[in-house]
């Protein structure tokens, strides 16, 4: 079988770590392996059993891979990933630098895994809050159409990286010792027994970058300039898995039995019927591999409307699965 060398710009990470772990777990044809972080800091990662010290990422060292994971920020995928791209080097990146660019494919593999092509070498995959729905709703979108979709997320931190975590967890501790951190840090406000309607920077208009993401890159899988969606997003105390409200008005007239019909034959996607199923992120966000669903019901605003709650793995479906997923398909073409 043949192998591919394998470079991971942010090793270190939180995405990073966890997509060294699916490569292994999902035996991805790896040959040799780069590891990079910042060079700010030491850092070994373990890959098989050995240990790989990151270093800080240069053009020549990044050229000896086939294929480059960029787990790490958007300035350092633009550094490199266009360079790389046009030289022949297959790029996948996570952060959101080149996800809007009009040449490059934004992918979730299972919705519109169609876009990959041999001559598309940089590849973005998309914003962690909005795979749990394009998975979700991928086949009653196909059947039914949405022509309006309005979503409240309740986000965890680990969407906001390691020091994120870190960060919750030290306001946690100080808190039970009715203690109070200093401002500053990862986040706008106090995380810790709190939640707060802020994920990013808020634009003129008042919504947030996080929201502003969801609408735009949505709009681009689905290949859909028309449908309306509206989000607000909301970060818990909650480590890890993201959890979605949704609300979804279709373009066809639907039946509640027809829909669960579609939800239950839908790829990468477990469907629970009864109400009192319902997925959670302790429970459906802990390294999952698929997007869990449930609370389907008719919304009383309007007759073409419907409820569900979506739960899936920020980290893994949201970041370093999508990736690994991405490989798979392009190493196939
Ligand atoms: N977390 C999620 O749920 C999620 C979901 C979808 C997409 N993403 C995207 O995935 C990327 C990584 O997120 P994360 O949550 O893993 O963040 P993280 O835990 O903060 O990790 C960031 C990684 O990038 C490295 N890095 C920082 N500056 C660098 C530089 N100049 N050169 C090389 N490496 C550098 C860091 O190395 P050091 O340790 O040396 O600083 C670390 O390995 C981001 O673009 C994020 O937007 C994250």
């Amino acid at each position: 079988m043949k192998k591919y060398d394998i470079a991971v710009v942010g090793a270190s990470g939180m995405v990073g770590g966890e997509l060294l772990g699916l490569l292994e777990k999902r035996r991805f044809p790896v040959g040799k392996l780069y590891a990079f972080n910042s060079g700010r800091r030491a850092a070994t990662v373990k890959f098989r059993g050995k240990k790989y010290a990151c270093c800080a990422p240069s053009f020549e060292a990044l050229k000896k891979s086939d294929l480059v994971f960029f787990v790490s920020t958007d300035e350092v995928a633009e550094k490199f990933a266009p360079r790389l791209a046009a030289a022949g080097v297959a790029c996948i990146d996570d952060s959101a630098r080149f996800r809007l660019a009009k040449n490059v494919p934004l992918v979730i593999p299972e919705v519109n895994g169609g876009e990959l092509k041999p001559s598309k070498k940089l590849i973005a995959g998309p914003n962690c809050t909005l795979t749990g729905a394009a998975v979700a709703l991928a086949r009653v979108r196909a059947r039914y159409g949405i022509k309006e979709l309005r979503l409240a997320t309740y986000q965890a931190v680990s969407g906001a990286g390691k020091a994120a975590m870190l960060r919750l967890e030290e306001e946690l501790k100080a808190s039970l010792r009715g203690r109070r951190l200093p401002s500053g840090g990862p986040f706008p406000r106090p995380i810790a027994f709190n939640l707060f309607p802020q994920v990013g920077g808020f634009d003129a208009e008042g919504n947030s970058g996080e929201e502003n993401k969801v609408e735009a890159e949505l709009k681009k899988i689905w290949a859909d300039k028309a449908v309306k969606i509206s989000v607000t997003s909301v970060r818990v105390p909650v480590l890890r898995g993201h959890s979605l409200a949704a609300w979804v008005n279709t373009r066809r007239p639907f039946t509640l039995a027809a829909l669960k019909k579609e939800f239950a034959r839908t790829p990468g996607l477990k469907f629970f019927a009864r109400a009192q199923d319902y997925p959670t992120p302790l429970a459906h966000g802990l390294r999952t591999d698929i997007v869990y669903a449930g609370r389907l019901r008719l919304a009383h605003t309007s007759p073409d409307e419907f409820q569900l709650w979506i739960v899936s793995d920020n980290l893994y479906k949201g970041a370093a699965l999508n990736s690994v997923q991405i490989a798979e398909q392009l190493v196939k073409l």
